[in-house]
């Protein structure tokens, strides 16, 4: 989301094509070629998702049902599954200069906004997720995606004028101008410039990062149609806050840097091909003591607050709108591959003793490290793209997005000679072992080919471990509670969704009472036709053990999904107790249940609090 932009009229020259060296067997020939266009007066709206739709790739979907061909005879229902997600959007990743017109590993970028406008649907807007991934030194801290720029001058001036302006023509050509195009700027760049500036490459890649980054939004700034997201690594990677507040800070520094300023940008794309969860469902706070310490003080989580990226994303809404970018920025998390689903994912909370035995039990997480990120073994696909996604209000989503397309490969997993820069990674070697994982061994997959090929094995497992489940949805999406840019009170009134937490803001602070009082509120969050969700909030009104609240629901309603809560019966008189977790609260906290139910959404529920 973002603030609004003036309409501007653009003149761009021509640019080279793509990579001669390069086979470009897929090399579009509609209107390729750099353009001299305008981009028309548009809207730029605050969430691009909102009320659209989104892009298919036909070539990722052809992997997908050829891979399906090849699982037929020894595990149909696979197949099945594999063929029943092959229709989701991905992102389409510009990874080098011959992308843009097609190379021997896919069609150019006029093909894939070709094609986003035969899927468009009448006027409803559709959008394309294109992954802008170039820069000069390119994964300074890492092998398996160095790219073809060297961090140099030069690198840096082909950057700008083979690249950046390359795309950027592209976007502006009128063909498109009802296209949202959605753009993932520079996965991992300015994090890497964080966390890792002793690094001798990433050092030598710093000032070009910071300059191609800034070059990238002043360009794409002037285009309506295009809408920018900054990537912002992980929750694993920046969640600390000796990392989370220099990254903002840089963040800030380099859009300030802009002449566009903070309207270059709609918001931060998390978990970029990365595995994290979109929550820890069974470890919701950080802060819960075990064996006398905080379950954040483990070795899975070192002292991190931020466990998944649910908690990552609010804390990078609340911190940038801090340093001045608008209010109404928007999140949006890559859950391709975050799902661990599968046999050994928790289903309850579980007791232990220690720390490191309570996270074990209860993460979802199952890698051997949070810095593991090449091709995770236990891995599946996780939340499916959609805009609007509910239950998060501090974290402002716009949507979940399959940036990294699930099935092409993070790195090799031997030494693989290639034309591409593309280096091999022991992170991505199923046998190695490092002090940088707590001395784990990677959790990488075998038999790997170079990142950003297909690799079946891989799908299938992704595919195997979906959570949710192939055949099962996403909890519905809330409302549309984007606002409309341009007025002044943008800023000032901030994004309605943050409305859903006033619901239990300020005006629920409870003096202290006897321990074992409590009082509970439930509200319905979201409706549709036939159905609804609702949400409770139990108060402590003295110190709670836990807690069971008890209502009526109205003849034909009936609860068909209910998490965080333990719930005796499905219709009627329901009572629901806590799952442990959010079952201990000091006089004056507040836990959560939430469901969803068929039938008409109840009006003005009473509910009942009985604590002990
Ligand atoms: C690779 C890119 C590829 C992308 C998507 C990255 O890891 O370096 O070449 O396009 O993944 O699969």
């Amino acid at each position: 989301m973002a603030a609004s932009r003036l309409a501007v009229v653009l003149a761009l020259t021509a640019c080279t094509g793509g990579d001669s060296a390069e086979p470009s067997d897929f090399a579009s020939t509609s209107n390729a070629g750099g353009a001299s266009s305008s981009a028309s007066v548009d809207g730029h709206v605050d969430n691009p998702f909102a009320g659209a739709t989104m892009y298919v790739n036909a070539q990722w979907s052809a992997q997908v049902e050829e891979t399906a061909s090849d699982y037929e005879d020894s595990d149909p229902d696979l197949a099945d599954d594999m063929r029943a997600v092959a229709s989701e959007p991905t992102g389409v990743w510009m990874d080098r200069i011959s992308a843009i017109d097609g190379n021997a590993d896919g069609p150019g970028l006029r093909y894939h906004l070709d094609a986003a406008l035969d899927q468009q649907d009448g006027d409803q807007p559709i959008t394309v997720t294109v992954v802008v991934y170039d820069l000069p030194g390119r994964d300074c801290f890492a092998l398996a995606s160095n790219g073809e720029l060297p961090a140099t001058d030069e690198g840096l001036e082909r950057y700008e004028t083979e690249y950046i302006d390359a795309l950027t023509a592209i976007f502006a050509s009128p063909e498109y101008e009802d296209l949202r195009i959605v753009t993932v700027l520079e996965p991992d760049s300015l994090p890497n410039l964080v966390t890792n500036s002793s690094d001798a490459n990433c050092q030598a890649a710093d000032p070009y990062y910071r300059a191609g980054v800034a070059y990238a939004l002043d360009a794409f700034a002037s285009l309506p149609n295009v809408y920018t997201y900054i990537d912002a690594a992980h929750s694993g990677w920046l969640g600390w806050d000796s990392n989370s507040g220099p990254s903002v800070a840089l963040f800030a520094s380099v859009v300030e840097s802009t002449e566009a300023g903070f309207d270059a940008v709609d918001g931060f794309v998390t978990n970029t091909a990365n595995y994290t969860p979109t929550e820890e469902t069974y470890l919701a706070d950080a802060s819960l003591q075990v064996g006398g310490q905080e379950i954040r003080s483990g070795s899975f989580y070192e002292w991190n607050y931020d466990f998944d990226e649910a908690d990552w994303t609010a804390d990078l809404y609340a911190r940038a709108v801090a340093a001045g970018f608008p209010s109404t920025i928007g999140m949006v998390i890559d859950t391709s591959r975050n799902g661990w689903g599968g046999d050994d994912r928790p289903t309850e909370v579980t007791d232990a003793s220690s720390v490191d035995a309570y996270v074990a039990a209860n993460k979802i997480d199952a890698r051997t490290h949070r810095g593991a990120w090449c091709n995770q073994s236990g891995a599946g696909l996780g939340l499916r793209p959609q805009a609007l996604p509910s239950g998060y209000p501090d974290s402002h989503l716009d949507a979940y997005l399959w940036v990294k397309p699930p099935g092409e490969s993070d790195g090799s997993s031997e030494e693989i000679d290639n034309d591409e820069g593309k280096s091999y990674d022991l992170m991505c070697s199923p046998s190695y072992s490092t002090e940088r994982l707590g001395g784990n061994t990677t959790g990488a997959l075998a038999d790997a080919p170079l990142s950003g090929k297909w690799f079946a094995s891989q799908f299938a497992e992704l595919v195997a471990n979906a959570y949710p489940a192939v055949g099962e949805e996403n909890p519905p999406a809330r409302e549309d509670d984007s606002v409309e840019l341009g007025s002044a009170e943008d800023s000032a009134a901030g994004d309605s969704s943050s409305d859903a937490d006033d619901a239990w803001g300020e005006d629920d602070a409870v003096v202290a009472g006897e321990s074992g009082e409590c009082s509970a509120s439930l509200e319905v969050t979201n409706s549709w036709q036939g159905g609804f969700q609702a949400n409770v909030v139990v108060t402590a009104v003295g110190d709670l053990a836990g807690w069971e609240v008890s209502f009526d629901l109205p003849t034909g309603v009936e609860i068909d999904g209910l998490w965080n809560g333990d719930s005796s019966g499905t219709s009627g008189a329901v009572t629901v107790g806590d799952v442990g977790w959010n079952g201990v609260l000091a006089a004056g906290e507040t836990g959560e249940f939430g469901f969803t139910g068929t039938g008409d959404a109840p009006d003005g529920v009473d509910v009942e609090c009985v604590g002990n």
